[in-house]
């Protein structure tokens, strides 16, 4: 895991080469409608390149193209072409961006993204022209909630859910007082609104909410804040370059030994490299972790260790599986997506042999999927138990 380090430079240039190389390409006079049988099937990336998340982004496309190409390259007997754009983790972008890849390049489905608050502008790009929309991470429960829709789908999870997952192991230790910390957008705010709900079931207490801008990491403040207050314990949703930086502080302030630090899993996942030591023994929430036995886990891992000299993450599993659901539509309809009440009905059917276990899709298109208990050990985040079996997003406001 060196997506931290200078070591990424080359590939990461390589990719952003690529980013203008595309973007080049397709500002070209009108590209072909939408591929009918016998033209390729076009799949728009939008994912963060640049940023806090921009090996998020890679991650997710890693995983993709990895299964595609484990096909042979087709997915329902056709080609894949690729366009891909930089949403740069900029929600004030987003409408603009998800319609170049609509409209400009005509992609048979968008892949996209990372960050809640540019889901949200894609979703509603994707629901005006119905669009075929993969989920790879962001996690805005309203995706899959009041804004649900027969052609959005996710194959990562909804915020609610690592949250509610580590509220639910929290409240089952028996800790009283917790204090929460996220960067003040959706993902951490819903993330904080799942932990919240479970653990208070079970008779804890959030006695307090603090929040920073995405995505400033000068946590120095917040921290001091924290100790002040001698919680039980504290609650954190942080991820890609911010998770890094924040796991340090936290080190490095000299809490790490007075107040147990807990998080949903996006804390400690592709991330331990740069982590090191301040991350040891830190116990997460996710639908992924080091050290499950499934099969298709094993073969996983292999394959993408050998393909990008890397190891996977959450991250990446989350992009394989975007592809798989896609090759699951795709060969429902024979490769002829056009008829999208089919490929939409065999989509929301079926079932992902992934590696983190396999999984179906909610009516509202969102995983029903195991949690894990994970904690950090060496450069693994290594699976403790099932923390919830099966967790449904409770879909609130969706109307499918
Ligand atoms: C989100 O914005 O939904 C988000 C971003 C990064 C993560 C998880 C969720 O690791």
């Amino acid at each position: 895991m060196r997506r931290f380090t200078s070591r990424r430079l080359a590939p990461a240039c390589l990719a952003v080469a690529t980013v203008f190389a595309m973007a080049g390409a397709s500002a070209q006079p009108a590209a072909p409608a939408p591929a009918a049988p016998g033209g390729k099937i076009k799949v728009g990336f939008m994912l963060p390149y640049t940023g806090t998340y921009a090996a998020l982004g890679t991650a997710i496309e890693n995983g993709f193209r990895m299964y595609v190409q484990q096909q042979g390259g087709k997915l329902g007997g056709r080609d894949i072409e690729y366009f891909k754009v930089d949403d740069e983790s900029d929600p004030a972008k987003a409408p603009e961006n998800a319609t170049k890849l609509v409209k400009r390049d005509q992609v048979d489905v968008v892949v996209g993204t990372v960050h809640s608050g540019v889901q949200m502008g894609i979703v509603k790009v994707a629901k005006e022209n119905n669009t075929l929309l993969i989920i790879p991470n962001a996690g805005v429960d309203e995706a899959t909630g009041p804004l649900c829709g027969p052609n959005i789908f996710r194959t990562s999870f909804s915020n609610w859910q690592p949250g509610y997952a580590m509220g639910q192991v929290l409240g089952e230790r028996g800790l009283k007082k917790v204090v929460t910390l996220t960067w003040k957008y959706a993902a951490g705010e819903q993330s904080v609104k799942g932990f919240k709900e479970a653990f208070e079931a079970k008779g804890g207490k959030v006695v307090k909410e603090l929040n920073l801008p995405f995505p400033n990491v000068e946590f120095q403040a917040l921290i001091t804040e924290v100790a002040s207050l001698k919680p039980d314990a504290v609650f954190v949703f942080f991820a890609g370059g911010g998770a890094v930086k924040f796991v340090k502080d936290w080190a490095a302030a000299g809490l790490k030994d007075k107040i147990p630090l807990y998080g949903s899993g996006f804390l400690t996942d592709g991330t331990l490299e740069a982590q090191g030591t301040a991350a040891q023994g830190l116990e997460t929430t996710l639908h992924y972790a080091d050290g499950l036995t499934n099969p298709r886990d094993k073969n996983f891992r292999l394959d993408y260790a050998k393909t990008y000299k890397l190891q996977p993450d959450v991250y990446a599993v989350q992009g394989y599986d975007a592809a798989q659901l896609l090759a699951a539509g795709a060969t429902a309809v024979k490769g002829d997506m056009t008829r999208k009440a089919d490929l939409y009905k065999a989509m929301g059917a079926a079932r992902i042999d992934s590696p983190r276990g396999a999984f179906t899709l909610s009516k509202a298109h969102n995983p029903v999927q195991d949690f894990y208990l994970r904690k950090v050990d060496g450069r693994e985040n290594k699976v403790s138990s099932v923390a919830v079996k099966a967790l449904a997003d409770p879909a609130r406001g969706c109307r499918l």
